[in-house]
């Protein structure tokens, strides 16, 4: 009857976490209803999203992140929804997000008893958001180190990426897709807004070992590490065999770089620059979750010399270089380092 209804069998978000409860030791349904309650936070975001320019959050919110970025409306109003989402489901007892200096707790009994704790970056790829350009949401979900009953730490938040129990992101995109690991393989599930629900849509994404696509920002090429200069030269040269040249793919949100080059192989790099010596992109809430997908389907993740999932982060907005995506491809990058 589903087939009939529906044209294809559906497997909603929810029913497949459940589904999947029991693969979580412990499995007490706690992870379970934190994962459902960010699927709603991010069909709320997503309504917004679609309806950018003709609702008013597009443009900036005129004040200032912790970043040194100018906030965009739309940054401000998905940090809002997901930290809402998140006491919601009082199965979360603290939040950094990159749109905001501390950590956010709450002062309630039942929220400081929960089990997980959330690194988000609320609204990815910020400077594509007025000019239509597909845009993200990067999650990371760690268990507490501290006593529940009471707020979280600051060295809750400092755990190195190899201790991450979930990770994902939303890509709001030609269509709206949740991708998620708990650790064991990477689901994908695209919104069917017709029903309001994810639907599995990629029971196991796996990246090709190979890939034919670059991305990064060569804008910033005279400041590289000689090794990636070296690198982008390999991407240039004529090799049939190897594909090469090899397509330069660009788009400027790491979420969607980084979607496409998970299915269609490919390898991004952010390397230190003039203005990002310690490299751009933030550990906690986009490097960690990033390298944490990339391996479960079979990548690589590095800041060049070490795994980007046993650095052991020093502060919450903490910057590494990062190159990530097909094994082979970031291993031939190493060569070049
Ligand atoms: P955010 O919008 O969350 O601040 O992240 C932007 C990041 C990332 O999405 C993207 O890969 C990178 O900035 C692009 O940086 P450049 O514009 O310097 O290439
Ligand atoms: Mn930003
Ligand atoms: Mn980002
Ligand atoms: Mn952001």
């Amino acid at each position: 009857l589903i087939t009939i209804m529906h044209g294809y069998n559906v497997k909603t978000l929810t029913q497949f976490i459940i589904e999947r409860q029991a693969d979580f030791p412990y499995a007490t349904g706690e992870f379970t209803r934190l994962l459902y309650h960010v699927g709603v936070a991010a069909k709320l975001v997503n309504k917004k999203v679609n309806k950018a320019g003709l609702v008013d959050v597009l443009g900036e919110a005129g004040n200032i992140n912790v970043q040194g970025e100018e906030q965009k409306k739309l940054d401000l109003l998905a940090n809002w929804q997901f930290v809402q989402a998140l006491k919601n489901s009082r199965e979360c007892c603290g939040v950094a997000s990159e749109e905001d200096q501390e950590i956010i707790t709450w002062d309630d009994e039942l929220s400081q008893d929960g089990n997980y704790i959330f690194c988000m970056d609320p609204l990815d790829g910020s400077s594509n958001i007025d000019v239509n350009v597909s845009i993200g949401t990067i999650f990371s979900i760690y268990r507490r180190i501290s006593p529940r009953g009471t707020k979280p730490t600051m060295e809750d938040f400092l755990q190195p990426g190899n201790k991450q129990v979930a990770a994902g992101y939303v890509i709001y995109g030609s269509s709206t897709m949740l991708v998620y690991t708990t650790g064991r393989g990477v689901y994908g599930f695209t919104l069917d807004p017709s029903i309001g629900e994810f639907c599995l849509s990629h029971l196991n994404i796996v990246t090709p070992p190979d890939g034919a696509i670059y991305s990064i920002n060569e804008g910033n090429y005279n400041h590289f590490p000689e090794g990636v200069k070296k690198y982008i030269e390999y991407c240039k040269q004529e090799d049939k065999p190897t594909k090469r040249p090899y397509s330069a793919r660009y788009i400027g949100s790491l979420v969607s770089d980084f979607h496409r080059n998970l299915l269609k192989g490919g390898i991004f790099m952010y390397p230190p620059t003039a203005s990002a010596p310690k490299g751009k992109l933030r550990l906690i809430y986009e490097c960690n979750p990033i390298a944490f997908l990339a391996e479960q389907a079979g990548g690589i993740a590095t800041d060049g010399k070490n795994r980007i999932l046993d650095i052991k982060p020093e502060s919450l907005h903490q910057r590494v270089p990062i190159y990530v995506g097909s094994k082979n491809m970031v291993q031939k990058l190493h060569e070049f380092l």
